[in-house]
């Protein structure tokens, strides 16, 4: 799978069997007009069209080419920013519904793939909290007094974590959780959205969302453009919206390696540790035939996440990756050879709640964003919420999740990231981080200061060196290069660029400019 957010490949991208789609290549007019074809597009996409509705999918690059293609799927109601946190943000009522809805969404994702047959590898299975040794069991214990409050009856206290070689010590047992193949569900959906009549274009990136009266025109970059009553932008960060989300929240990188174990080496569960920032594992059947090896013994992929910072404030992302191979060393000494290494990036809401709902200050304009680290089931909400937004229905949850909602709790949260945006503004007046053109090593880039420009210098393998402006479209910050994605990304609000200055991931709408 080629047209992705970055270049390493993933556990999910192989032997897919996508459906046939096309470039946008004609004026079209429809219902509702969805931009963005991971899950949460695709699941508002798929209950529209089950409404009857005609709907029409945008994509930039490929179905789940975003991060839903670069997730690791744990289906999990067990928030990692934990309830305790968020019934002191909230308040109990809107925690209980935050639970709910996204127990809610496991169940729902179930239903979707008995529904339409989706052969997804879809599991139900435990999930364990588990601590480092810098943490304190009180973390536990708070956090499961937390979870009786809201309801959660099964969540239990166990005295010893499943795998010895995680932790020696306690952890809370979340039953119920699930797991499944993120890109064999997407192409089920996508499946289902074309046998009801529905359109999916890819390699359609949209440039401009334009308004004529009550209808709404969402234009591509091949020239022709959707003309719908209603628009949702699923593009995991609003292309939208220029502003006000973008201050509300923080793009992180994560990181996930994939070893080979031998099945039965660890229970077949969910793992996530409390630490700051958290791991989190899984197992995987590989199947990829590179991976067999001379042994051809049966094995697993045991995939671990962790490591994030945010996106374009690291100068080594490679050290990321080997230091969560060394965590993954220490913690689980049976594991085998390593054969994935990938990143991707996770939105990070400051009052840890999804943005799902009406773009502020537009009636037929709607939204999802802010996954943080449970996309699966905050993309399965925003297809349940936005549907039923759309067809008029009350929902539940609409409040909780109301891009415009104002959390006086996270105003300090606000401040600071806010204020690290600013900072961000200082490589204005900083040298660069080589002084020439010529010191850049081929498969690399670097910014550099060209009078009062900054410029980012790639250079490809056979040592040509390609110049565009380092300043992003967004709003003016300065990208740094990515090692591991060989990309340029944005340290303010998460934009990110490939090697030679094409959009990857938004708010920006355009590539970077030619150099000053
Ligand atoms: C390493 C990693 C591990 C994770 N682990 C988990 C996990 O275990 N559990 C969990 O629940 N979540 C997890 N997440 C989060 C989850 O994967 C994401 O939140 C989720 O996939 C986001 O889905 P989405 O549909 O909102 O966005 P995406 O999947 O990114 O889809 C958005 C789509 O919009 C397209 N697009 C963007 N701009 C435009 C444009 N201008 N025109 C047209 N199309 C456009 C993109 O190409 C993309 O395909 C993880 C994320 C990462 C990176
Ligand atoms: S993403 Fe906002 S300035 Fe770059």
């Amino acid at each position: 799978m080629k047209k992705t957010t970055g270049t390493t490949q993933t556990v999910w991208m192989h032997g897919l069997d996508f459906p046939a789609t096309t470039a946008l290549m004609q004026d079209i007019t429809c219902d509702i007009c969805v931009v963005g074809a991971g899950i949460s597009g695709l699941t508002t996409a798929y209950l529209l069209a089950k409404e009857g509705k005609s709907v029409v999918v945008l994509e930039a690059k490929a179905i789940g080419g975003g991060e839903t293609g670069r997730t690791t799927a744990h289906l999990s109601n067990a928030l990692d920013d934990r309830y305790d946190i968020l019934m002191k943000t909230h308040g109990e009522k809107q925690a209980r519904l935050a639970a709910e809805s996204h127990t809610y969404a496991i169940r729902k994702i179930e239903e979707i793939v008995k529904e339409e047959n989706i052969d997804c590898d879809f599991e139900r299975l435990n999930g364990y909290l588990f601590l480092q040794p810098s943490d304190s069991e009180d973390q536990l214990d708070k956090e499961l007094e937390a979870t009786r409050q809201l309801g959660f009856d099964k969540v239990t206290r166990l005295k010893k974590t499943p795998v010895s070689t995680l932790s020696d010590g306690p952890c809370l047992c979340f039953p119920d959780q699930g797991i499944f193949h993120p890109l064999k569900y997407l192409i089920g959906l996508s499946r289902a959205i074309l046998d009801m009549a529905g359109q999916i274009y890819t390699d359609s990136h949209v440039i401009s969302f334009e308004k004529e009266n009550t209808l709404h025109r969402v234009k591509t970059n091949s020239g022709f453009a959707v003309t719908a009553n209603q628009v949702v932008v699923a593009t995991n960060t609003p292309v939208n919206d220029w502003a006000t989300i973008h201050t509300k929240q923080e793009p992180y990188r994560t990181y996930v390696v994939g070893v080979k174990i031998l099945p039965g080496a660890i229970p077949n569960a969910l793992y996530w540790d409390n630490s700051d920032p958290y791991h989190y594992i899984r197992l995987v059947k590989d199947d990829h035939p590179d991976n067999a090896g001379a042994e051809e013994r049966e094995y697993n992929i045991m995939i671990v996440g962790g490591e994030d910072h945010k996106t374009g404030q690291e100068d080594n992302e490679q050290v990321r990756l080997d230091c969560l191979e060394e965590w993954v060393r220490e913690k689980f000494p049976m594991a085998g050879d390593v054969v994935y290494r990938w990143s991707g990036q996770v939105i990070e809401p400051q009052d840890y709640l999804a943005f799902i709902g009406r773009n502020p200050g537009e009636d037929n304009v709607y939204i999802a964003t802010g996954d943080s680290g449970h996309g699966m089931t905050h993309g399965t909400i925003a297809g349940v919420l936005i549907t039923d937004l759309i067809m008029g229905r009350p929902n539940a949850w609409a409040s909780l999740y109301d891009p415009g909602r104002v959390t006086l709790k996270s105003t300090p949260e606000f401040l600071k990231a806010n204020l690290n945006v600013a900072a961000q503004y200082k490589d204005y007046v900083t040298p660069g981080e080589v002084s020439d053109p010529a010191e850049v090593a081929p498969g690399t880039g670097s910014v550099i200061r060209r009078g009062i420009s900054k410029v980012a210098v790639y250079c490809d393998l056979n040592g040509q060196r390609h110049e565009m402006s380092a300043v992003c479209p967004h709003m003016g910050c300065i990208v740094s290069w990515n090692e591991v994605e060989s990309s340029w990304d944005c340290p303010c609000h998460g934009s990110r660029f490939d090697k030679h200055g094409e959009v990857l991931n938004g708010p920006a709408l355009k590539g970077l400019g030619k150099p000053a």
